[in-house]
């Protein structure tokens, strides 16, 4: 009974949402770990290099960005014209602040031979000191992008700059940051969930440490595992990231099994948002999220970059 009168309120308060969001000429960007009603209400979910292409491309006034601020920067540093709400404004990836602008521009000062590359999980001050930005998606081909006569400093995920390392033969050293969420994820946890499992596939984000990795049958971003288990024939899969992306890949898989490699694997900066948060985002055109021009400016050459790399790499959901 209360399961229904919940999901008769979640359901009105997406229509109102949807009602909203054509009559401001919105779109609602959702990142593959926020909750299910927000995924279910948004015009695309994606990973972050699907949300960044999409933003470079609508033709809507508004972007509710479902996510984390430096997803809405990115998305500010894009679409200078937009206005970008983020429903939740303290809503933030602890790894992006691992690295602040002041210690990157000592380094470069220290090292202006190195060329610089910044996971797109960091602050717009940050990508206004980085030569290219880099997702989980595109990272080797960034990575490969570089000339082998240089060498590459990457910030802030020390585990997605060693997953380029061992993939790439460019020189690459790396700032000491990581994902709270991935790098707990531990050997001996996945192990006891093979051994349970021992006929599933084994799929990890680049954020896990090196250990975890060496375990994986399959290293990809998260729309990359999505794209993966909808295309296999296999039946059971472990899954190596945050426990969001279990939604859409078990709506679009009902008949496998996705076992989480540790269901902890919450990030709760990606559960802040509430479908009642994005109605009062569109009602009040607040909170906004706007990069400044001369940041911007610098920060969008680093994002632009990336994206010319990637081009060609095709959207999987819209
Ligand atoms: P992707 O969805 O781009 O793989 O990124 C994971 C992540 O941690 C985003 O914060
Ligand atoms: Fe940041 Fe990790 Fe959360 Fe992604 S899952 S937003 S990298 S803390």
């Amino acid at each position: 009974m209360e399961t229904t009168l919940n999901q008769q309120k979640t359901k009105s308060l997406q229509e109102e949402i949807r009602r909203l969001v054509g009559q401001k000429n919105a779109i609602i960007l959702a990142h593959n770990y926020q909750p299910p009603e927000i995924q279910d209400v948004a015009d695309l979910c994606g990973d972050s290099l699907e949300l960044s292409i999409k933003a470079s491309k609508t033709d809507a006034d508004v972007i509710v960005f479902c996510g984390v601020h430096f997803m809405a920067e990115t998305a500010s540093i894009l679409c200078p014209d937009k206005k970008i709400l983020l429903p939740k404004l303290d809503a933030g990836c602890p790894m992006a602040d691992m690295i602040t602008a002041k210690t990157l521009g000592e380094i470069r000062q220290k090292r202006p031979e190195l060329v610089v590359i910044s996971y797109v999980n960091t602050t717009a001050d940050v990508k206004a000191q980085t030569d290219i930005c880099c997702t989980s998606a595109n990272v080797i081909q960034v990575v490969n992008s570089v000339d082998p006569a240089m060498e590459i400093f990457m910030t802030p995920d020390k585990n997605l700059a060693q997953y380029a390392r061992k993939n790439s033969d460019r020189r690459i050293s790396f700032w000491d940051g990581y994902c709270p969420i991935h790098n707990s994820l531990t050997p001996g946890q996945v192990m006891k969930v093979k051994k349970a499992h021992p006929e599933a596939v084994f799929l990890a984000h680049p954020e896990c440490p090196p250990e975890v990795l060496a375990l994986a049958d399959l290293i990809k971003s998260t729309s990359g595992m999505l794209s993966f288990v909808s295309q296999s024939d296999k039946k059971e899969f472990i899954i190596g990231t945050e426990i969001g992306i279990i939604h859409p890949m078990s709506k679009a898989n009902p008949g496998k099994m996705l076992i989480p490699a540790d269901p902890d694997m919450i990030c709760r900066q990606m559960k802040k948002i509430s479908l009642t948060d994005m109605i009062g985002a569109l009602n009040e055109m607040q909170p906004e999220v706007k990069v400044p021009e001369d940041i911007r400016l610098k920060a969008k050459g680093a994002v632009d970059r990336m994206l010319a790399i990637s081009a060609g790499l095709s959207m999987a959901r819209d």
